[in-house]
Parts: C-alpha cells; structure tokens; sequence
C-alpha cells in the first residue's frame, strides 16, 4: 500500500506518494506538487534532496557504511582488483573469470592514444595543471571515437576505452610535465601495475615491478570507485541528461572533481601538512583557525556532507598508509603532523558536534607520496578511480525511462519589471 505524506500549505492539504529504497530510505516523491500547489522546494546544494533512482552505492552516514552493488567496501578493498570493482560497478554484478580475462585483453587492446593525440600535450602551457589536460583530453577523444552507443558491444567496448585511455593519458600528462617522453602501456602489466610503469619507466631506469606498491595503488582507486549522487556525479548525471556524448559528460565529471572541496582535497591537504611544516604553525593554531567563523579556512580532509561518522574509506587508507610506509621505509613528516591534527580535532567539541571526521582525503595523499605520485597529480588519480562510478551512473540515467533532462527551478529575487533605458539616458 503507497504511503503518502500529508502536506498543509495555505490551508491546503496536499497528499504526497512516499518512496522506499531498499535499505529503508524514504523520499517524498515531489514531482506533482508544482503543477498542483503552484509551490516549488526550496534546497540549495541539494542537501535533501533525492535527485534519482540508483542501485549502484549504498551509503549511510550516520554508521559509516559504504557498499558498491551490496558487497561492503571494505571486504572489496580486501579482495578485488580496481578492474573487477568497475566491472561490478557497470555491469551490477561480479564478472566471471573468463569475464574478467576478456575485459583485461580488451584494456591492454584499448590503452594507446591515438599518435595525433599526443601532440595536444605539447602546446598545453608548462604550468597546466593536469586536471584541466584531463578533462581537455577525455572531451576531444569523440573526435577520434565517434562511434557511440549503437549497439549494446559499441557501448561496452566505450566504456572499457574509457577506463583503459584516461590512465595513459594521465601517465602521459605527467611525462610531458617533467620533459620526458611518454612511456607505451606494456602488456604484460595489470591495469595498476602498468599505469605505475608508464609514469616512472624511463630509458635509463627502468620501472621495477613491486607488488606492495601496487596493491596501495588498486586499494586507493577501488575505494574511489564511486560514492553515490557526490558532486561530480551529479555533474556527469546533469550533463549526461542533456543527451549529451558520453565523453563530454565524463569531462564535466573531471572538471567538477578538481575542486578543493571535492576530489581536490587530496592536495589541499598536502599543501596543508606542509604549511604547517613550512612555518611550525602550532597544530592548537591551525584547529583555532578552523573553527573561526570569520575565517574561511576549513581543515582539509575533514567533513562531509553525508558522513557524520567516520568515513569508512578514511579508516582502509589509514591502513594502507602505515603499511606503505612501512614497506617503502619512508617516514614522512608529514604522516605524523596529519595524526596529531587528527587527533586535537577529534578531541575538540567544535568537531565533535558538528560530526567533523576525517574523510578519505586526509590520508590518501600521504599513500599516493609514498608511490612517488607528484601533488598536482593527487586529483587525478581520484579522478581514474571515480570513472567507472561515473560510467555506471551515466549508463544507469540514460537507460532510465523516467529519467528527464536536469532543470532546476528557481526562486526568482531580482528586479520584477524595469523599462529598457536608451543608451543616452542611463
Ligand atoms: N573544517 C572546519 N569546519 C568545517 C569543516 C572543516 N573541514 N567542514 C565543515 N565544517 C563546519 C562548517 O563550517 C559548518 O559550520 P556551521 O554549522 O557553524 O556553519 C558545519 O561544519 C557544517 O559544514 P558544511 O560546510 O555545511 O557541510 P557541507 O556538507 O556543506 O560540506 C564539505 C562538506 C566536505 C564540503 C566540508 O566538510 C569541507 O569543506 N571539508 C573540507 C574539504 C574536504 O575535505 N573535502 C573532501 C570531501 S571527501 C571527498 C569527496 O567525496 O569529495
């Protein structure tokens, strides 16, 4: 039986259907209430509001769960590859084995860029930041790949172009960023382990497999993989609902990661570390000057707008970072001014109401240190793993017959009715 929620506005009473999720979750379905009331909601960054369907990622705040298609992130950072977690994620279930040596086959046969493509690198200028190339480099392959979703093959092998080419592609963004010729994808790497040998693979070292190294690396893209209706994906939602190609839409995508409040972090927390390194800020300084209202500094890599307890992703990667860390025999500084933030703002009450926590952000970029990844390329590597959630959640707005073009209302406060002024009377 539908349960409705009763609304009274200008002593009218609306009755409005209310939808369940699986998991419990209910929204009230708000669509004829307009056309109904005259009324509109009223919730700027969408806070509260239910913008799809979706049965891709399952989150709850309040208890730190994330689950991809049902199976708990935590048991996937154990056991699965990044390739079979997109997998999951795309196709709603696990792959097979001869599934998942099919797929490998077709990343290897997909992973060159096209020869004209490489030139654009070199007239982007030297202090590009390679997030920007990024999301330049994804729109301009549907220049070279036309061919889109005419048959359900057409489709699968776009998105398997796509996970396969933007990991050259950042590897190559790098080369070029420190004078170095690109390095061709090998086949005889997985999809981490060659993403790490076209970055550091050079003439005259060569790139020496390891394989905690990359284990690190698969644990940090599989914990990226997706996160639900966050803001890139809804940037890819939005612009995909326009019809638009799939590339421009994974483009919107990168563009609205790069963001310090979003996918950015990762390096806004670094810069952060080394700050306070830099100018031995006193770490009771850097918390006062957080919860200063009048300050616009937040502490990076703390919060979030679903979160409001531990993020589960933040606690796998605190784990991979000792474990690294202790592999590559690194002790970075920074690793132990990032623990005492932690702990002075857990310990604070301003945190602790607010149910600031660390997310996954706050020690991904001392892993991604650790593997040799350079700081401006922190958000890209957020960026390769968050593909294959945007592809699942593309895919999922496009094949959704309820699914409309994304238009937004308003609540007009501008001037009601001026008159044109000529140009000589104003
Ligand atoms: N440091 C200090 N105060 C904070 C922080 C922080 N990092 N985050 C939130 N607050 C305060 C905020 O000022 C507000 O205070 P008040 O109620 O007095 O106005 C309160 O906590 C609620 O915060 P909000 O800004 O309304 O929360 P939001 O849901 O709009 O924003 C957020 C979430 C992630 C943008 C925010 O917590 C933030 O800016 N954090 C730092 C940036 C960051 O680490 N981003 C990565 C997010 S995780 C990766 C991803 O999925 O993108």
């Amino acid at each position: 039986m539908t349960e409705y929620a009763r609304l009274i506005v200008d002593g009218k009473e609306y009755n409005l259907p209310v939808i369940e999720g699986t998991v419990g979750d209910k929204a009230i379905d708000i669509r004829s209430l307009r056309q109904e009331s005259g009324f509109i909601t009223f919730d700027p960054g969408f806070g509260n509001t239910g913008s799809c369907k979706s049965a891709i990622t399952f989150m709850d705040g309040e208890k730190g769960i994330l689950r991809y298609r049902g199976i708990p992130i935590e048991e996937l950072a154990e056991h699965s590859s990044f390739v079979e977690t997109a997998f999951l994620l795309i196709a709603g279930r696990l792959p097979s084995r001869a599934e998942l040596t099919t797929i490998s086959v077709n990343l290897n046969d997909l992973s060159l860029l096209h020869e004209n493509m490489k030139q654009f690198y070199q007239n982007f200028p030297s202090r590009t930041h390679p997030m920007g190339i990024l999301s330049a480099m994804v729109n301009a392959m549907r220049s070279f790949h036309p061919e889109l979703v005419d048959s359900k093959e057409d489709l699968q092998r776009t998105f398997l172009r796509l996970i396969s080419k933007v990991r050259t592609m950042a590897a190559m963004a790098y080369k070029v960023s420190i004078g170095q010729n690109p390095v061709y994808p090998n086949p005889n790497y997985s999809y981490c382990a060659n993403f790490l040998h076209m970055m550091f693979d050079t003439p005259v070292v060569p790139y020496r497999f390891d394989k905690d190294v990359s284990d690190a690396l698969n644990v940090f893209w599989v914990l990226h993989a997706d996160h639900e209706q966050n803001c890139s994906t809804t940037a890819v939602r939005v612009v995909g609902s326009g019809k638009v190609n799939i590339y421009a839409a994974m483009s919107s995508g990168i563009a609205a990661l790069w963001g310090p409040l979003h996918g950015g972090a990762n390096q806004a927390v670094i810069y952060m570390l080394e700050e306070i390194q830099s100018k031995g800020l006193k770490i009771s300084d850097v918390i006062k000057r957080a919860k200063d209202k009048k300050n616009p500094f937040k502490l990076m890599g703390f919060g979030h707008r679903v979160y409001k307890a531990y993020d589960p992703r933040a606690k796998i990667m605190k784990t991979i970072c000792d474990k690294i860390l202790k592999k590559t025999k690194i002790k970075d500084s920074l690793l132990s001014i990032a623990m005492e933030l932690e702990e002075e703002a857990l310990g604070d009450p301003f945190f602790q109401e607010k149910n600031l926590y660390p997310n996954v952000d706050f020690y991904s970029g001392i892993v991604l240190r650790a593997i040799g990844i350079p700081t401006n390329m922190f958000t890209v590597m957020f960026a390769i793993g968050r593909l294959p959630g945007w592809i699942a959640h593309w895919q999922e707005d496009f094949f959704d017959p309820e699914m409309k073009i994304s238009r937004p209302r308003q609540v007009y406060t501008g001037e009601t009715e001026l008159k044109y002024l000529p140009i000589d009377q104003r």
